[in-house]
C-alpha cells in the first residue's frame, strides 16, 4: 500500500511551481559536529573551524543554555542543522508538531541548510531512535518523494538527505540504494548529504564496492559529506562515531573529492568524544586532503603535513602536479 496517496493532495503543483527556495547550499568549508563538551572551549577561544553542524532535536526545545550557547556560536560560525528524527520514509501520518518546532528553530538559527537522514525512526508516535533502512521499491520511492515534498513545501526550502549505514537489506528492492538516492533527488529537488563513513560500512556489510556507490550518485546533487569513525568487528563494521577516522575512509574521502568536486565537509564524533583539539586535526586533515585533490578550486588551503594525507589515492603523480 502506498501511503502517499491516502495523503490529502488536491493539487500537486511541479517542483518548479512549489513556493520552496531550491538554492543550491553554499560551500562553507571544513566544519565540525557542534558538541556540548566543546561549548566553553568555542566560545571562549574561537577554534579555527569554519562552520558548525547542531544536532536539530538538541535544540527544539524553547529556551534553555543550550539554546543560548547556539545563539552566541552562530553569530559567529555558519551553522547547519542535522535531525535525527525527521523519519521521512516512515509510512505514520506526518508528525507536525515535530515539523514545527524544526520549523520554528531554522527561524532562529538561521541554517545554511537542514538535513535529516533517509530511513525511518518509529511509528505510531513511537521513536526507536534508531536510523532504520527502507526497501529500495518503485512504491517506497513515490511515498518518500511525497513526504520530501511535503516536508519541503512545510519548511519553504529543498532538505538535505543522507545516506545511512545499514546492517540488513530488503529481498523485495528493486534498485540500488544509489539508484534510489539518485532519482530521489531528482524528483524530490532534495541535495544529498554524501556519508563518506557509511557508504564504507554499508558495503562491507553487504559485500558490494564502496566505489560503485560512489560513481552511481549524481556529481550535482552532493552538498555535503560526513567524516567519522566506526567499530570494526571482524564480520560486520558498526557505525559507532567513537573512533576517529580510519584509512580506509580517508581514502574514499579522496576518491569522493574527484568526483563530487567542493563539498562543505565535516568532522562528526558522537561518542568517546576527545578534547577539540584533536578533532581539529581530523578537520584540518579535511581542509588538507581537499587542497591537494582539487589545487584548481581550493588553492589558498595548501596542506602543512604532507604524512598525513590518504596513503594510496595520493600517490607521487597527484604530489608532482600540485607542486607543480
Ligand atoms: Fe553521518
Amino acid at each position: 500500500m502506498n501511503i502517499a496517496n491516502k495523503l490529502p493532495q488536491p493539487s500537486v503543483p511541479s517542483l518548479a511551481d512549489r513556493q520552496v527556495d531550491t538554492a543550491k547550499p553554499p560551500f562553507l568549508g571544513f566544519g565540525l559536529g557542534l558538541r556540548a563538551q566543546h561549548y566553553d572551549e568555542i566560545l571562549g577561544g574561537n577554534p579555527p573551524i569554519d562552520w558548525f553542524e547542531v544536532i536539530s532535536e538538541n535544540y527544539m526545545l524553547p529556551g534553555g543554555q543550550p539554546l543560548r550557547v547556539l545563539d552566541r556560536i552562530r553569530e559567529r560560525y555558519p551553522v547547519v542543522m542535522h535531525g535525527v528524527s525527521l523519519s521521512i520514509a516512515s509510512t505514520a501520518p506526518p508528525h507536525f508538531e515535530y515539523l514545527q518546532a524544526l520549523r520554528e528553530l531554522a527561524k532562529r538559527v538561521e541554517p545554511k541548510w537542514i538535513s535529516d537522514h533517509l530511513c525511518w525512526t518509529g511509528v505510531h508516535g513511537k521513536n526507536l531512535h534508531d536510523l532504520l533502512p527502507i526497501p529500495y521499491t518503485r512504491e517506497s520511492l513515490d511515498h518518500v518523494i511525497s513526504r520530501v515534498q511535503l516536508v519541503q513545501d512545510y519548511l519553504g526550502r529543498a532538505i538535505v538527505l543522507e545516506n545511512v549505514s545499514t546492517y540488513v537489506q530488503f529481498n523485495n528492492s528493486e534498485m540500488t540504494e544509489w539508484e534510489f538516492l539518485s532519482e530521489l533527488s531528482h524528483r524530490s529537488g532534495c541535495w544529498l548529504l554524501f556519508d563518506v563513513n557509511n557508504v564504507y560500512v554499508s558495503a562491507f556489510n553487504h559485500g558490494y564496492d564502496p566505489r560503485t556507490f560512489l560513481e552511481g550518485i549524481p556529481a550535482d546533487r552532493v552538498v555535503q559529506f560526513h567524516m567519522a569513525g566506526h567499530s570494526h568487528m571482524g564480520t560486520h563494521i558498526i557505525d559507532t562515531h567513537d573512533h576517529p577516522v580510519c584509512e580506509d575512509v580517508w581514502d574514499l574521502y579522496i576518491a569522493a573529492l574527484k568526483r563530487f568536486g567542493r563539498v562543505s565537509t565535516m568532522i562528526e564524533r558522537d561518542d568517546n568524544i576527545p578534547p577539540l583539539d584533536e578533532l581539529i586535526v581530523e578537520v584540518n586533515r579535511t581542509r588538507e586532503i581537499a587542497a591537494q585533490v582539487l589545487p584548481e578550486v581550493l588553492p589558498k588551503a595548501l596542506p602543512q603535513s604532507l604524512p598525513q594525507l590518504g596513503r594510496q589515492e595520493l600517490g607521487r603523480q597527484e604530489l608532482g602536479r600540485q607542486a607543480g
